[in-house]
């Protein structure tokens, strides 16, 4: 049974015109441990899909099924519930909590989860350790580098241990050294446990996903298996559209 599945998923943001159709029919399944990591130009759906699989928002059509339940049909309270236990989110910009230590940041989904404050603690010492922000735990994440607030962030997305992982262009404000390690972070955490889906420009992702998604206007234009030898034309997963007009 996969991990996420998306089944004919029409995404329309309704508003001021012109309205946009952002995805045109996506059929997508991600299995247990897979890491799925979707590339193709800006604008052409990566992130609303992203927000689709996580269900940070619901599509105009289609089914969306993250372990076995329709997260198409549950109401907004189900919803937050699923994503808070199940599912682990990863953000360009890191989201952290500028008055909450980094610490506090990464115990805080634990808390509303309803563990104790013991638990909390364990698990986030033992995450701040194995991301290597340990000795930053007393800290408020400004005063740490965009490689470490990242570090941190993960850990706060890896501390309800969610089965699902997103991550939206995670080390897309980060330099090339941090980028690196933060890719090989996340790659550790796809496994038997968890499946990670992961929105990129970095074309070092090739090299370590299970599958590249590469998304076109809308839809899932092509499936490559990066592993199994397949050659990625470099030029799909440039940040800008590259030869439209
Ligand atoms: N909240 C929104 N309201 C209206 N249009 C949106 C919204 N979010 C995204 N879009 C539009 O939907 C399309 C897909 O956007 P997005 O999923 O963010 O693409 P990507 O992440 O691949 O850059 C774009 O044309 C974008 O402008
Ligand atoms: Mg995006």
């Amino acid at each position: 049974m996969p991990v996420v599945e998306c089944v004919g998923v029409t995404k329309h943001y309704e508003g001021m015109p012109p309205e946009v159709l952002a995805l045109r029919g996506v059929d997508l399944a991600v299995e247990p441990g897979e890491m799925l990591a979707v590339m193709g130009p800006s604008g052409c759906g990566k992130s609303t899909l992203l927000h689709m699989l996580g269900g940070l928002d619901t599509p105009t059509s289609g089914e969306v099924t993250v372990l076995d339940r329709r997260i198409d049909q549950l109401s907004e309270t189900q919803r937050a519930r699923l994503r808070r236990g199940e599912i682990g989110f990863v953000f360009q910009f890191f989201n952290l909590v500028a008055d909450l230590s980094v610490a506090d940041n990464v115990e805080l989904p634990m808390l509303l989860m309803g563990a104790s404050s013991a638990e909390a603690r364990t698990r986030r010492d033992e995450l701040l350790t194995a991301l290597a922000v340990d000795e930053h735990a007393k800290s408020s994440p400004r005063e740490l580098s965009g490689g470490q607030q990242q570090r941190v962030a993960i850990a706060r997305a890896l501390v309800n241990r969610p089965a699902l992982l997103l991550a939206d262009e995670p080390t897309g404000n980060l330099d090339s050294a941090a980028a690196g390690e933060v890719l090989a972070v996340l790659r550790e955490q796809a496994g038997e446990e968890r499946s990670m889906v992961m929105v990129t420009h970095d074309p070092r992702v090739a090299n370590v996903a299970d599958r590249v998604a590469v998304m076109e206007d809308g839809v899932v234009a092509d499936v490559l298996r990066p592993g199994e030898g397949e050659v990625i034309d470099l030029r799909l997963l440039s940040p800008i559209q590259v030869g439209s007009s």
